[in-house]
């Protein structure tokens, strides 16, 4: 077994290697994620989309978020678990914020957490850091701030736009995250960003700039029916799949050729027919 990816680690490893990076949300694609050698899981709060059926990440928890955190730091051993901070967990006080932090580690097990947003979000990061718990930072088209972008818009195509996400790189960078997601901005700016700071950045439509990818798991598997954004690179089609071999499974109960005999328990046979000589005779 590979050696156990921590926050330092990530941070160590800019322009060593390529980062990858998938969410995940329970056991079996956590399970999926460390068995194909995935260096960090983020437990991401598009749970709220892909797996409890709402329609923005807003609806999301704490609570939520630490019950499937919990269920991924259960099931893997190397990646690095990243528990993402939902809308209004990091949002009304630094205490606040650092409890809710710190229930993403201590109750859910994640060895660091993600939080979106950058100048004014500085405060919060010290605050979580300073309880020696690592920040991901994330930065661009941010899903949390759907409202006040009026839409999931590309962030950075303007001048102006991008030279303000660029200086909130280089906040983030300065007070200390050990990775930052770049979502949604046009590569050049990923590219600028990613030369002017000291961490890796991590790219979901940001071009193939950035020092790793992050995509969600069931956009990359093509598990789900939904919209797929133009960044994503759909890697299989398992929703099909898992629908064709549920359409086998009805026609084979229908026709009763499941179970078959090597689906099936039987009894020593002197015991059947000591059994079946009990039934009544029907006279
Ligand atoms: O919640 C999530 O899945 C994310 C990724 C898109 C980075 O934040």
């Amino acid at each position: 077994m590979a050696a156990t990816v921590t926050a330092p680690a990530v941070r160590a490893a800019k322009g060593d290697r390529k980062l990858t990076m998938i969410t995940a949300y329970d056991v079996p694609t956590a399970a999926i994620a460390e068995r194909a050698g995935i260096d960090i899981i983020l437990v991401g709060d598009s749970v709220a989309n892909v797996v409890l059926g709402y329609d923005t990440t807003l609806s999301v928890t704490i609570d939520d978020m630490v019950h499937h955190t919990a269920a991924v730091t259960r099931t893997v051993e190397r990646p690095l678990v990243v528990g993402d901070m939902p809308w209004l967990s990091y949002h009304v006080s630094l205490e606040d914020s650092i409890r809710n932090a710190g229930r993403l580690v201590r109750e859910a097990g994640a060895g660091a957490v993600k939080l979106e947003g950058g100048r004014k979000r500085i405060p919060v990061i010290e605050a979580v850091l300073n309880a020696e718990i690592p920040v991901m930072g994330h930065l661009g088209l941010t899903p949390q701030s759907v409202h006040a972008m009026g839409g999931y818009k590309v962030q950075g195509r303007q001048e102006a736009v991008a030279r303000e996400l660029l200086q909130d790189a280089k906040a983030l960078d300065a007070a200390g995250v050990f990775a930052i997601v770049l979502e949604g901005v046009p590569d050049v700016l990923a590219g600028m960003i990613t030369e002017n700071v000291t961490v890796p950045t991590i790219g979901i439509g940001a071009g193939a700039v950035t020092d790793g990818q992050v995509l969600v798991f069931h956009d990359a598997l093509g598990l789900h029916t939904g919209h797929y954004p133009k960044f994503v690179r759909r890697y299989a089609n398992l929703f099909d799949d898992a629908v064709n071999a549920l359409e086998q499974y009805c026609e084979d109960v229908r026709a009763g050729t499941f179970p078959g005999p090597e689906e099936t328990y039987t009894m020593p046979e002197d015991s059947a027919e000591a059994l079946q000589g009990d039934q009544p005779s029907g006279e």
